[in-house]
């Protein structure tokens, strides 16, 4: 029987505790928020981007990390002290504290202005190496902890969280189980030729190069499953595509062959892209992006097989041969006849990984997929119906002269209930350059690992 007592202790309850909620400094307003207090005093606290003094009048656009404000300080209004720790030496980067009225103003960054009635430094920053001047690529990478403050990279790796967060929106919504695959593994997903290896307690480990094997093994668990994390590769290429480690999304299918597969595709990618114009259009305006093709890009989309790619290669005097590989410059050729991304289909076997199915139709061919980007940004995305016949997947393991003992549980897959599925990965950060218009993926991730690159 329920106590009397005891309900009438819990109504008696305190308010959650602060303390306990994700709110590491109630008292600071965030700068995204002060229109909801127009005409109140506020304090935020941020980083010093600017100082502008003009006589008795000096200006101060702070960064809070939500957003940017410009702090108006009148010398007669707020005191020589403040005054002075304002408009004295207040280099940029510094930290500081300011308390001021909301004045809404639709000229000012943000909307809102600071009329500032008292100001608190609370680290004052060294000389900031990264000035409003051109500086190069290899200084700013140096320097890539620091240059994330600036407004281009801020804007970047605001579009990147927001496909990264659509992309577990996408699946969720459809019913897909995530599984998180393995890093650390024994065998090799894609291609010998570009795994790092370490020593793992005397045996060899290679980075993953791809979940994708793992993920299938979860089919036959959940059906429809993902698996999204960074990926590894050692590329020798020093190209604006290459990265040595990238984070891709995985998807795979149970019962979907290659022509659902592109479906899903298409559907995918066209949500990406619709999500980072919706939520994502001030930080577009700040890169600049001419959004005017994104917003046509809409499934289905065109297709080429392998085949016909090839011929329309060589109509245009490309001496391509049928059984070689597409190269980049191939592939900007066929991607830019439209405006939406192509998806080239069914590949020789010998340009593609040992996993994927054979065409029945053609078995020097294999069920697969590329998606390559308009506006020449490659492929972002590879695909294929997977070879689910026992002897046909080992004797492909065979050919490809992998070891075959460290397979014996990818094999399971065709031994106990083998099915038809499919499945792609996506790589983020290639899908983010593409959709963000930047011409390099290095600017697509916080800390990019490249052939010369392992710092910061
Ligand atoms: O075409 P890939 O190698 O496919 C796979 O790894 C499959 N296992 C995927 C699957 O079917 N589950 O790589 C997929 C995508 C590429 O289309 C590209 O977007 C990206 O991953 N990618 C890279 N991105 C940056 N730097 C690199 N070095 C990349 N290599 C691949
Ligand atoms: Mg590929």
């Amino acid at each position: 029987m329920p106590q009397p007592e005891s309900s009438s202790q819990e109504q008696a309850q305190p308010e959650a505790d602060p303390q306990t909620q994700f709110q590491p400094r109630p008292t600071y307003t965030e700068v995204q928020d002060l229109h909801a207090h127009a005409g109140n005093e506020v304090t935020v606290a941020g980083w010093v981007e600017t100082v502008r003094i003009h006589g008795k009048v000096a200006f101060i656009v702070l960064r809070d990390g939500t957003g940017l404000v410009q702090c108006v300080l009148v010398r007669k209004a707020l005191g020589d002290e403040d005054w002075e720790t304002g408009t004295g030496e207040l280099p940029q980067e510094s930290t500081v504290e300011i308390t001021g009225e909301v004045k809404l103003d639709d000229r000012a960054p943000g909307g809102a202005e600071l009329v500032v009635s008292g100001l608190r430094l609370l680290s004052k920053a060294e000389e900031f190496p990264i000035q409003p001047k051109e500086h190069g690529i290899e200084f700013l990478m140096d320097n890539r902890h620091l240059w994330l403050r600036s407004s281009m990279q801020r804007a970047g790796l605001k579009v990147r969280a927001e496909v990264m967060q659509a992309v577990h929106d996408f699946f969720y919504d459809r019913g897909f189980t995530r599984i998180d695959t393995p890093i650390l593994t024994g065998s090799i997903g894609e291609s010998a030729g570009t795994l790092f290896s370490t020593d793992y307690f005397g045996e060899k480990a290679y980075l993953a190069q791809t979940g994708q094997l793992y993920v299938e093994t979860a089919c036959p668990a959940f059906r429809k499953v993902y698996c999204f994390g960074p990926t590894f590769r050692a590329e020798k290429s020093k190209t604006r595509r290459h990265l040595t480690e990238f984070w891709m999304v995985e998807p795979e299918v149970a019962f979907a062959d290659s022509d659902e597969n592109m479906r899903l595709q298409e559907t995918f990618v066209t949500y990406l892209v619709e999500r980072a114009l919706e939520r994502c259009s001030e930080e577009l305006k700040v890169l600049e992006r001419d959004t005017s093709k994104l917003e046509q890009v809409r499934g289905p989309f065109p297709r080429m097989s392998y085949t016909e790619a090839v011929e329309y290669l060589q109509s245009q005097g490309n001496d391509i041969a049928w059984g070689r590989d597409l190269g980049a410059a191939d592939e900007t050729i066929l991607a830019s006849r439209s405006d939406l991304p192509t998806l080239i289909y069914n590949y020789p076997k010998e340009a593609k990984a040992f996993y994927m199915k054979e065409n029945p139709d053609d078995p020097r061919t294999v069920l697969c997929n590329d998606m390559l980007a308009p506006e020449g940004y490659g492929e972002i995305i590879g695909g294929s119906q997977r070879e689910d016949d026992l002897d046909r997947l080992v004797t492909r393991i065979r050919e490809e002269g992998l070891p075959e003992e460290v397979y014996s549980w990818y094999l399971d897959l065709r031994r106990y209930g083998s099915f038809v599925h499919s499945g792609f990965g996506l790589g983020i950060e290639r899908t983010v350059a593409w959709i963000t218009g930047r011409p390099h993926v290095r600017e697509m991730i916080p800390y990019p690992r490249l052939m010369n690159r392992l710092n910061p």
